[in-house]
């Protein structure tokens, strides 16, 4: 039997595929929030780094699942940071998570390291900005990968993360599109 996920920002979700279908961008909302939430409270996770906003629904995930932590996320497009700006004051919760608006190539070398946590859904991976995640993560962090199966520079993030010395990385879904890693 399919269970329902049981997720707090159900709404929001579905209202990111309605926003997408009118704007035709790509706000795709990832899969399962609770995973994420989750995921930040097994970690304890104080500071937390999200690549890929859009109308604020992982962020959301995030700093619900981690009540003691506080969340970056960065996008680009001002429509997308307007509207989750709204929807993380109408939960509040935006004395939590911060909006930065740019791409994450300029903002990334502005915040300061030590995240216990970092989410990539920002379209498809690529290697410099997965360096860039493991410069500002802590060791032993989490680091979260969504659109792994997408190929192109995906394919040389899925080998970074598995094939070296540097991650300790599992897939969590048969189709490879996300990966949990921690920083070794
Ligand atoms: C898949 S959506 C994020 C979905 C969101 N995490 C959720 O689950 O609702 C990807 C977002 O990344 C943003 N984005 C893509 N490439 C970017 C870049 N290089 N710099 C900043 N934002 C970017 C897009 O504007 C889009 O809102």
């Amino acid at each position: 039997m399919k269970r329902p996920l049981a997720d707090p920002f159900a709404e929001l979700r579905k209202a990111t595929d309605r926003h997408r279908a009118q704007h035709g961008c790509g706000a795709y909302p990832y899969g399962n929030g609770p995973l994420l939430g989750t995921l930040a409270a097994a970690a304890h996770a104080r500071r937390i780094l999200e690549l890929g906003t859009a109308l604020g629904y992982t962020a959301l995930s995030f700093a619900y699942g981690a009540p003691d932590s506080t969340v970056d996320t960065i996008d680009r497009d001002p429509e997308h940071v307007r509207l989750a700006r709204e929807h993380i004051a109408a939960a509040s919760l935006d004395h939590r998570i911060t909006v930065h608006e740019g791409e994450f190539a300029k903002i990334l070398p502005m915040l300061d390291p030590g995240y216990d946590v970092a989410f990539f859904d920002g379209n498809t991976p690529a290697p410099a900005l997965h360096g860039g995640l493991r410069n500002l993560l802590r060791t032993g962090g989490m680091l979260i990968t969504a659109n792994l199966n997408h190929g192109g520079t995906a394919d040389a993030v899925y080998k970074a993360l598995f094939g070296g010395k540097s991650w300790r990385s599992a897939l969590v879904d048969d189709s490879g599109e996300t990966a949990i890693s921690v920083k070794l």
